[in-house]
């Protein structure tokens, strides 16, 4: 008999690889996901605790669907409540206690352990599990299920360097790099399911390292061999662990010319308190130096802004590296103390008004150049993934190498495949195009 199961993702791509890799597992035990949680069997909360109010929002949630669970029972039904991912694995005893309801409690490395964690569950004993289990959960896992032309494929889980505002290093615990016979593997039973991007995914992605010492642009020099991958991207990347080999990737014609390269900080004191070991030069010249290797490439970036310490001249060295960089895209967040961070014990805090003001400033520059970058392709012959239709009819979704939305007339036969598309329009978010003459004649033979 199948039975419903509904997973609610927050955070990073991580934590999407992870509940689609969790519904693989489930499957065989006649798990089939649903888009509602009203009626689930099972309900999974993969959370995220990067920034706070993060366990806040999971109790909200748990709130609607305790009475959920009420009204099944009233029909004589179970409906077993999970919550997974790293609030799990930071407030686990917490959330066991504060809510007696909740069935699972388990951390993002015991993923595997479900079939073993659910029949206990099912059984009515609680599971709380937030060990760091010394096998590796990938190599646990069935062959992943493709959804569409494009693909997480995690490599890399974990971290050691310590910034000092983070999180994940506690959460997610040490740095752990999958074996690279394994990660071909998976890429390939990804193409033999139609998947044309892989997007690489490690919280430390450019860490990662084969047992035979290889490294992240070994990997990349590897999968560019696969027939049927057309296009690979990695993230999120670190800029101290940018090493020649990777440079050198950025040449292969199936590594995409965008990176998701996050600074944090334009200024060197702050860099130097969040621990990030690398300066606002060094930053530039890695930029620079992919720039001469790859001239189309683009940039995004996180920041930070508001970190303990931050006064109006740092900020502006920030404002001042966003300039010279310039970004395609950018994602910006107001520091938030994390529990259990070097960071939460610092003096200096930022006011929250400031913290509001700088974020605007940032912003408006950031979106500003967001806009110049996307306008800028208006005009050009960009390859395009045709991933899916939209509402409107003889029209498509599909994404842009630099990884961005965009809206494309085109025949619904081309899904899944990459269509060269002429540029015609372009606003913050999204870009508009149309199949190509010469393409459409080239697809028609
Ligand atoms: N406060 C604000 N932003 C944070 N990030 C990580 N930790 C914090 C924090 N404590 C941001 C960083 C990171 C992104 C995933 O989240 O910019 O790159
Ligand atoms: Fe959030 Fe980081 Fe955990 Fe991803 S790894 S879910 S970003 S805390």
């Amino acid at each position: 008999m199948t039975k419903k199961l509904y997973i609610k993702t927050w955070g990073c791509q991580m934590n999407e690889y992870d509940s689609r890799r969790m519904a693989d597992v489930l499957k065989p035990l006649g798990y089939e996901t649903v888009a509602e949680s009203g009626d689930a069997d099972m309900v999974i909360l993969n959370t995220c605790h990067i920034r706070e109010k993060a366990t806040d929002k999971v109790f909200s949630d748990l709130g609607r669907i305790r009475d959920d669970k009420a009204a099944k029972a009233e029909r004589g039904e179970k409906m077993i409540i999970a919550v997974a991912g790293c609030v799990a694995q930071a407030e686990g005893e917490f959330i066991a206690q504060r809510a007696p309801y909740v069935d699972m409690v388990f951390g993002p490395q015991t993923y595997h352990l479900l079939p073993e964690m659910v029949a206990k569950a099912d059984g009515t004993r609680r599971v709380i599990n937030t060990d760091f289990p010394p096998e590796s959960k990938f190599d646990y896992m069935p062959a992943p299920e493709a959804k569409g032309p494009t693909a997480f494929l995690s490599i890399q889980e974990g971290c050691d360097k310590f910034c000092t505002f983070c999180v994940v290093p506690y959460t997610r615990g040490a740095e752990y790099s999958r074996n690279m016979a394994a990660i071909i593997d998976e890429a390939k039973a990804l193409r033999d399911q139609g998947v044309k991007d892989v997007t690489l995914l490690g919280q430390n992605v450019n860490a990662w390292h084969g047992d035979k010492g290889e490294s992240l642009g070994d990997l990349l020099f590897a999968l560019n061999e696969i027939d049927g991958i057309e296009q690979l991207r990695y993230m999120t990347s670190h800029p101290r662990d940018m090493h020649d080999r990777l440079f050198e990737a950025h040449t292969l014609p199936k590594v995409m010319p965008f990176l998701h390269l996050p600074v944090q900080s334009g200024s060197d004191a702050i860099l130097k308190t969040m621990n990030r070991k690398h300066t606002a030069a060094a930053y530039i010249e890695t930029i620079e130096r992919l720039r001469a290797l790859r001239p189309d490439i683009a940039f995004s970036s996180d920041f930070i802004v508001g970190f303990p310490g931050e006064t109006d001249a740092h900020f502006e060295e920030t404002l001042a590296l966003v300039r010279r960089v310039n970004y395609a895209s950018a994602y910006f967040f107001k520091y938030s103390s994390r529990p259990g961070t070097p960071a939460a014990a610092m003096g200096g805090l930022v006011r929250e008004e400031v913290k509001t003001e700088r974020v605007h400033r940032l912003q408006e520059l950031l979106n500003q150049q967001r806009l110049d970058f996307n306008r800028s392709l208006i005009g050009k012959t960009l390859p395009i993934l045709i991933e899916n239709p939209t509402s409107h009819p003889g029209q498509m979704y599909g994404r842009t190498p630099y990884n961005q939305g965009i809206h494309v007339e085109a025949p619904v036969h081309l899904s899944g495949r990459i269509a060269l598309v002429d540029i015609q329009d372009a606003n913050l978010n999204s870009l508009k195009g149309t199949v190509s003459v010469a393409f459409e004649a080239l697809a028609a033979e």
